[in-house]
């Protein structure tokens, strides 16, 4: 991960900041999520950010994360000088913890083995980061993950907590206000971990709780008017939870100056072009133009298999479209997108994220610069659960927000082989009874995505006597924390049952049902 927001264009010029330092952890984002549900603003950046940028951010507190390497490699991502200097309270977790205490003249030494999974710590010393954590005299249920651990501590610092397999599981200098856990407080595994980061950033760095949805939407406008002052900005409105909250957000900062181009490609759910317009333009009162291009896409489809070939195309035309509607509208200046945070870090490292390959669907690639179009991305500082509590206090409805994710080429990428509107038509119905099913039994929200896809294959059924050759729906329920990987949901037989049977009773040319048992990996949580 390389630079984060720059300084510069800080959503929160006027509130305490927390940094995270990246030493490369899988949980790096978890931590500074963490940090803001406990209301205080966070943000991360590279181990290795200069001096002068650190300075500038005047953060009340710095958490260093953990990391995959090894602190005593000789290439280890090492703690800088400037961190120190800066004399604000640090809390290192993991390898931030090792990297802490070997610059300051600690020893860190390879274990006997890893330690990996649930562990006990006991808390030995009253201090203000564990203080009041746990049940008193029990040991703590953690989370832990590391090869390394602290053998010596460094000149002033006392041992916090012990676990079986690291002696120093804990560390603190109360007077300089350093702090280190060989364990995840971020993960949900460990027991009062949130308590933990809440005595660090409130107790310990003195933040107040101040990062709410209200407040994170004031800041947000603000910044929006003095962005573009009083000129236009267009934006591509997809119904997703993204674009939707910068429409939002948008209205209630500009009003009229937003104006929003819905596309319906044809690829969309049973009803949902008409659901947008309604919560849009007739409900919030924000200018919506709505292209009806079902045609234009299934003419373009036409006939095409491939699942990537299907993708380039929906894409291409969809900007073309949207291209066409911009130039009707020649005093634009500013192009809104609904760019999240975590696809600012992720792109801003390796890249390797799908998050990113994703987003670059969504983005009008192009059009900024053929139209001198200025970006505005008012999301580009949260992650999503802030976007959906915010989108709720900006007056959208619960079921928008609350939205599973939905893929840029939509029913594109559900109806495998080739597309045509009696495919799209069957599994838009089939479709729409699976999700109203889960909505009214009340596992919508226990589930991450669902959804029905087309099999274009024909398999035998009976109908009164008659034999009949039919296509074929799976049902497709995952459950994941980040989409890479993510596991079949386990929903109950007899709902299964339910939607299975309406199904096939309701919707003519459809014989059978399938429920997908695949977890990722193996499969992809898309058939394509
Ligand atoms: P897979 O199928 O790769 O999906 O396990 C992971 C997540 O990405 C979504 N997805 C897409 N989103 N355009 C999108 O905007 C796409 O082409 C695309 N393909 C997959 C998928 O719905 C899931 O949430």
């Amino acid at each position: 991960m390389k630079a984060a927001l720059r300084a510069e264009e800080s959503p929160a010029p006027n509130r305490a900041r927390i940094l995270i330092l990246d030493f490369g952890s899988q949980y790096t984002q978890l931590i500074a999520r963490r940090v803001r549900e406990a209301g205080v603003y966070s943000e991360v950046h590279p181990h290795d950010i200069s001096a002068e940028a650190l300075k500038a951010l005047q953060a009340a507190g710095i958490i260093l994360s953990g990391g995959p390497e090894s602190v005593i490699g000789e290439n280890a991502p090492r703690l800088s000088d400037a961190v120190i200097e800066l004399g604000v309270p640090l809390l290192g977790i993991c390898y931030g913890m090792q990297a802490l205490a070997a610059k300051l003249g600690g020893r860190v030494e390879s274990a006997d083995h890893r330690e990996f999974g649930y562990a006990e710590v006991t808390l030995t010393e009253g201090n203000r980061l564990l203080g009041g954590v746990g049940t008193s005299g029990d040991p703590l249920k953690v989370w832990m993950s590391h090869g390394d651990r602290v053998e010596q501590l460094p000149a002033g610092f006392q041992t916090i907590a012990v676990s079986a397999n690291a002696p120093l599981a804990g560390m603190a200098d109360t007077e300089r206000h350093y702090y280190g856990l060989q364990f995840h407080p971020e993960v949900t595994h460990t027991q009062s971990g949130q308590q933990i980061i809440e005595q660090f950033v409130r107790g310990i760095c003195g933040c107040r709780s101040d990062w709410t949805a209200e407040n994170i939407i004031a800041d947000h406008i603000d910044r929006v008017r003095a962005k573009v002052g009083s000129q236009r900005v267009l934006l591509g409105l997809s119904g997703g939870v993204d674009s939707s909250v910068v429409a939002a957000l948008l209205h209630e900062a500009i009003g009229n100056q937003l104006i929003c181009v819905f596309v319906d490609n044809g690829l969309l759910r049973l009803h949902e072009g008409d659901q947008v317009m309604d919560t849009f333009h007739k409900h919030l009162g924000v200018q919506v133009v709505r292209v009806n291009a079902e045609e234009e896409f299934l003419a373009a489809l036409e006939g095409v298999a491939d699942a990537e070939e299907k993708r380039k195309i929906i894409g291409k035309l969809f900007i073309r479209i949207f291209e066409r509607e911009a130039d009707k509208l020649s005093d634009v200046k500013w192009l809104a997108q609904g760019t999240i945070y975590p696809d600012v870090i992720e792109s801003a490292g390796a890249a390797t994220g799908k998050a990113h390959v994703i987003k670059s669907h969504h983005n009008v690639g192009g059009l900024p610069e053929r139209m001198k179009l200025k970006l505005v991305e008012p999301l580009r500082d949260l992650f999503k659960d802030e976007v959906r509590k915010i989108g709720s206090a900006l007056g959208l409805p619960q079921d928008l927000v609350g939205r599973h994710p939905f893929p840029g080429p939509g029913l594109g990428v559900r109806i495998l082989g080739v597309v045509k509107k009696e495919y799209a038509d069957l599994l838009r119905r089939a479709d729409d009874i699976f999700i109203g099913e889960l909505r009214k039994q009340g596992l919508y929200d226990q589930v991450s995505q669902a959804f029905a896809v087309f099999l274009p294959v024909k398999s035998v059924g009976v109908m009164g006597d008659e034999r009949r050759y039919d296509h074929v729906i799976a049902l497709r329920a995952v459950e994941t924390v980040d989409f890479m990987t993510a596991r079949w949901a386990r929903l109950p037989f007899e709902f299964l049952d339910r939607v299975a049977s309406r199904i096939s009773n309701e919707i003519p040319g459809i014989s059978r049902v399938t429920y997908d048992i695949s977890n990722k990996p193996p499969a992809t949580i898309e058939w394509e």
